[in-house]
């Protein structure tokens, strides 16, 4: 073996090594980056809530219950429940789940409504299926705490 093949196997080593240690690197920065950061942080999540907002505004199964709502102001609520949820750097100044809906007789459809409402604003901003499955799951839980009529 010659010097010279045996530095040729020496740099080819290194280069494979760098590049290993690259896409272990990278792989890792976006595992470990938050939800909120995969979504693309507060721009895009305003975004989405101005869709889904829309959405729901259109949608006439539940749109009659948000009649005398400020919808600026449940917007900001919502942008930053989702912001803080997802571990972005908000705080939620709203009311807990609980007392904002009780009384409001929520059932079960008018959930999965809203839901819907949210799911078609995801699909039109593209995010990914593990984000969105990731975000249902953070809302999922409220829904004890939302739905009060069978
Ligand atoms: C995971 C599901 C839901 C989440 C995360 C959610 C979140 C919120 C938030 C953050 C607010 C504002 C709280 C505040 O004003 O302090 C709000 C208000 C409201 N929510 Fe929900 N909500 C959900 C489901 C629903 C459903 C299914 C309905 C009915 C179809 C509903 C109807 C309303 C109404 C009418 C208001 C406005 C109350 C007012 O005008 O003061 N919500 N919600």
């Amino acid at each position: 073996m010659t010097k010279q093949s045996v530095l040729r196997g020496w740099v080819a080593g290194f280069i494979v090594m760098v590049v290993l240690v690259g896409c272990a690197g990278t792989e890792q920065m976006s595992a470990g980056k938050s939800l909120y950061d995969r979504l693309g942080g507060k721009s895009s999540i305003s975004a989405v809530v101005d869709q889904f907002v829309a959405n729901v505004a259109a949608d006439t199964r539940i749109n009659g219950r948000f009649a005398t709502t400020d919808i600026r102001k449940l917007k900001g609520h919502l942008v930053d429940q989702i912001c803080t949820a997802t571990g972005g750097p908000c705080t939620y100044n709203g009311r807990d789940m609980k007392t904002t809906h009780a009384g409001m007789k929520i059932s079960n459809g008018d959930f999965g409504a809203l839901v819907e409402d949210l799911v078609k604003s995801l699909d039109t901003f593209k995010v990914p299926g593990r984000e969105k499955g990731e975000l249902l799951d953070l809302l999922g839980p409220m829904k004890k705490d939302i739905v009060e009529a069978p």
